[in-house]
């Protein structure tokens, strides 16, 4: 393995270009390859074993194209497939992403934390256990979001029905007076222009995009892989409809990118 390899990165669909962009601005010159699984999105109400079989398939397939790592930028997936994917390759570095229970913790003054996430992550025993090690001294109130995901993957940032969703969704967390919102599921940062609206301007949001891209240099320079300048690349592959991220790319990504198809 050579440090111009490239880093792999999935998620269910297009939430984790979201971690890709902090990946590309904190890891300039490393070269990526990214994997929507849109033609399976979403994975938030879908079982562990079907979450881990994709999470299989998706990592051979990086692999196959000379990943050096790999980035679950996916809240759901971590919780279904990391510890598989550690155990059958254990010489590959590997990040995985959890809610930022911890840094929210310490942010919050009113002692009230609320959780955006899936119903997969909030059900889970790895984001119970989460809460047992950070939260000791907060409230939290979770919050799944059905349907949130689904309007994201349509590039419905800003419109009428998302709106109508979130609202949904964030105001019992204001009425429980949480004034700290983690957005636990990796499309949710590409609602904050949405959630700047609809939010007091004193509530704070928290997510783990940049820690995650902090924690891959780490362990890039841990593996003597880290790739000191470019050219730097990046590919993007999708189960779904290609056409489609091609359409989206530019809003999410903030470039135009040719996508390939990922069965
Ligand atoms: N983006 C994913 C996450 O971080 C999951 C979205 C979904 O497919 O339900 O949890």
């Amino acid at each position: 393995m050579t440090d111009v390899a490239p880093i792999g990165v999935f998620d269910s669909g297009v939430g984790g270009i979201s971690v890709l962009r902090e990946i590309r601005t904190r890891l300039p010159a490393e070269s990526l390859l990214y994997v929507a699984d849109s033609g399976h999105v979403p994975y938030g109400e879908k079982t562990p074993e079907f979450i881990r079989e994709r999470s299989r398939r998706i990592t051979e397939f990086l692999l196959a194209r000379g990943a050096k790592a790999l980035v679950l930028a996916c809240n759901t997936a971590t919780v279904a497939a990391v510890a598989d994917l550690r155990e059958r390759y254990p010489r590959l570095p590997i990040v995985g992403m959890e809610p930022a229970v911890k840094p929210a913790a310490r942010a919050t003054r009113s002692g009230v934390v609320g959780v955006l996430a899936t119903s997969g992550t909030l059900k889970s025993a790895k984001f119970a256990a989460l809460l047992d090690r950070f939260a000791t001294d907060v409230r939290v109130v979770t919050q799944p979001c059905p349907g949130l995901v689904e309007l994201i993957e349509a590039g419905e940032l800003q419109g009428e029905a998302t709106r109508a969703l979130l609202s949904r969704y964030v105001e019992p967390l204001l009425a429980e007076g949480c004034d700290t919102l983690i957005l636990g599921c990796t499309h949710y940062p590409f609602l904050r222009p949405l959630l700047a609206q609809l939010l007091p301007p004193s509530v704070a949001l928290v997510d783990t995009g940049e820690a995650v891209a902090r924690r891959l240099e780490h362990l890039l320079d841990e593996h003597g892989l880290r790739r000191a300048e470019g050219p730097a690349s990046a590919r993007f592959f999708t189960s779904g409809d290609p056409a489609m991220l091609e359409a989206l790319l530019p809003v999410l990504w903030g470039e135009r990118s040719e996508v390939e198809t990922f069965a």
